[in-house]
């Protein structure tokens, strides 16, 4: 791993330290794949993708379940007052796989408040899917407006703001194959 103030990624930017490194990131994800092939005996499953944060962890996600699956992407966009959630949440991309009766495992990189996932899982709720779970890689563990369990969890993050492997600060260091904390 370079050191970060060696890390041409980052743009110069400070970071205050890595909190989940490459290998173990790699080592719960695997884990997750195991969780989430034991979970779903049967029945199609279809996994849903919310973009652009879970893009990362999905990719690495499905090649970790042992079991035949579809994977297809939403899109949502919150609008209101700038980055503050505001719970007023529609889909731009909706997906074109049929949900009706398949298992639907919405992948999301983090819950924060849980306002943008509440809304989700409400309206994926009305297209009648045989089951809907939420798999998230990371959870700071303070969503007051998330009324749904979240069913996989990576990691229970620090309340910090993280940045890599798909979570961004103002659409940058998605790339960043760690994360970090921005300092
Ligand atoms: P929520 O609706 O408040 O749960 O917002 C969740 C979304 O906020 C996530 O999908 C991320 O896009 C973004 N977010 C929340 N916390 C962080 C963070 O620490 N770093 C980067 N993005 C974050
Ligand atoms: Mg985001």
């Amino acid at each position: 791993m370079p050191t970060l103030t060696a890390d041409p990624r980052l743009q110069g930017r400070a970071v205050k330290r890595i909190v989940y490194t490459e290998e173990g990131l790699a080592e719960r994800v695997h884990e997750l794949g195991e969780e989430i092939t034991r979970f779903y005996p049967d029945g199609e499953l279809l996994v849903l993708g919310l973009l652009k944060g879970s893009f990362i962890f999905l990719s690495d996600l499905v090649r970790q379940v042992q079991r035949p699956l579809q994977v297809d992407f939403l899109v949502a966009s919150s609008y209101g007052e700038g980055t503050i959630s505001s719970g007023n949440v529609r889909l731009l991309y909706d997906p074109e796989t049929q949900l009706e009766g398949k298992h639907i495992l919405l992948v999301e990189d983090i819950v924060d408040s849980g306002r943008t996932l509440n809304v989700l899982m409400g309206l994926l709720m009305e297209r009648k899917p045989r089951s809907l779970e939420i798999c998230a890689l990371l959870h700071k563990r303070i969503a007051e407006h998330l009324h749904y369990d979240t069913r996989f969890v990576g990691f229970d993050a620090p309340h910090e703001f993280l940045v890599g492997y798909g979570l961004d600060h103002a659409e940058n260091f998605r790339h960043v194959p760690y994360i970090a904390s921005l300092a």
